[in-house]
């Protein structure tokens, strides 16, 4: 079993990721992991903090030779602005974090709270989803992520090999595959910047080349689609998660929702196993399992709730009215979001593989996941 705890504070001295069930034989890419952590240090509308820190992945077990050794795996990510020890307390909560909430709860601090709550702790949670993907790529698992939406601005989806589609995110300053969408959403960042107002957006992610499978039918929690809607939601400011067509099948009928099914023999070397869907409207999930095609899981971002134009609250101390804290903060973080949405899914499909396929060494996931394929075709 695939499991991850993550540790550590915001401005503490580092993060942790403790990977539990990771298999053996794995020769690990820490550049490939540096990449994605410094993806999600980019994006247009990030604070001041991003700029001052570039992280990289510090591999601390479970690796000989670079190559993993089937114990738990240990990831660290060092803050290099350490201060937490000399960060005062804060007084007045921010509406939309977990300030007052936190506080009431531990009958504590605030800072106890926030320094924890923070998604800074995504930065080890990227370092584990990009340890994982490496492990999919292995099976040509690929996953990719962009932002489709800021507040009302709509960001159109390009037709294209994987490779061209991420030439295209990665130059563009909002994680998109529309340039042109890309001015109106940095001048609107901008706007929000000047009102000392904060944006969020939704965000989507593929898993492209999935064996059927992965997940299960038979008990709630193993049905891949629920798994990945807590991992994602669990994300800090995710709101919504859709797989697929999401909410907009409620307002379907079946006739206009369901992926048809028909069978091309010329196809059946692909992961799909040559049954074909003109549509994905269930994004690669029905009743909890991979269906071989691609997975598609949607994000809605809620915006920052540190505001330069604060919202009313109160001092904790006193109960008295007050506006809310404020401490150097993005103004939007939705490109970051892509990144982590990414990685996060990557390591609940890699989960669910695991299960599928075992979990000691990849010599003997590749053999088992080979005898699932010959088997499925003859099936
Ligand atoms: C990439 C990313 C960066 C974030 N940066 C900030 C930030 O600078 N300031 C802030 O108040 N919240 C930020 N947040 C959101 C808070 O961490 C989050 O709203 C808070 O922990 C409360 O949790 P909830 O929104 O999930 O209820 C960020 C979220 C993400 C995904």
């Amino acid at each position: 079993m695939l499991r991850l705890l993550t540790a550590g504070e915001s401005h503490g001295k580092t993060l942790l990721a403790v990977i539990d069930g990771f298999p053996a034989g794995l020769k690990v890419d820490t550049a490939f992991i540096d990449r994605e952590l410094q993806r999600r240090q980019g994006g247009y509308g990030r604070g001041g903090r991003q700029k001052l820190e570039t992280d990289t992945v510090d591999v601390l077990t479970g690796v000989w030779q670079g190559v993993t050794l089937g114990g738990p795996v240990t990831l660290g990510v060092v803050n290099r602005d350490y201060k937490l020890e000399r960060l005062k307390e804060v007084e007045r909560p921010r509406p939309g974090h977990g300030d007052l909430t936190g506080a009431i709860k531990y009958l504590g601090s605030i800072r106890g709270i926030l320094e924890r709550a923070s998604a800074r702790e995504t930065a080890v949670r990227v370092a584990a989803g990009a340890l994982a993907r490496q492990l999919l790529a292995e099976f040509g698992i690929q996953v990719f992520g962009y932002v489709t939406q800021l507040e009302q601005i709509p960001a159109t989806a390009r037709e294209g090999t994987l490779e061209e589609l991420r030439a295209l995110r990665d130059a563009s300053p909002m994680y998109t595959l529309d340039p042109e969408a890309d001015a109106k959403m940095v001048a609107r960042v901008d706007q929000a910047t000047a009102d000392g107002d904060t944006l969020g957006g939704i965000v989507e992610v593929q898993v492209y080349n999935l064996p059927f499978g992965l997940g299960s039918h038979a008990q709630w929690d193993l049905k891949l689609d629920g798994r990945i809607a807590q991992a994602v939601m669990s994300i800090q400011a995710i709101k919504g998660v859709e797989i697929g067509m999401g909410f907009e099948a409620a307002r379907r009928p079946g006739t206009r929702v369901h992926d048809e099914i028909a069978y091309d023999p010329e196809l059946a070397h692909l992961p799909s196993l040559g049954y074909v869907r003109k549509t994905n409207n269930a994004g690669g999930l029905e009743a909890g399992m991979t269906n071989g095609q691609p997975l598609v899981v949607r994000a809605a971002k809620k915006p920052i709730s540190t505001l330069r134009k604060p919202l009313a609250s109160i001092n904790l101390g006193t109960k008295e009215p007050e506006t809310a804290a404020y401490e150097r903060s993005d103004v939007c973080a939705l490109a970051a979001a892509s990144v982590i949405v990414e990685n996060v899914v990557a390591f609940t499909v890699a989960e669910a593989f695991l299960e599928k396929f075992g979990s000691d060494s990849l010599t003997e996931i590749k053999d088992r996941h080979a005898g699932f394929l010959k088997l499925a075709r003859e099936r």
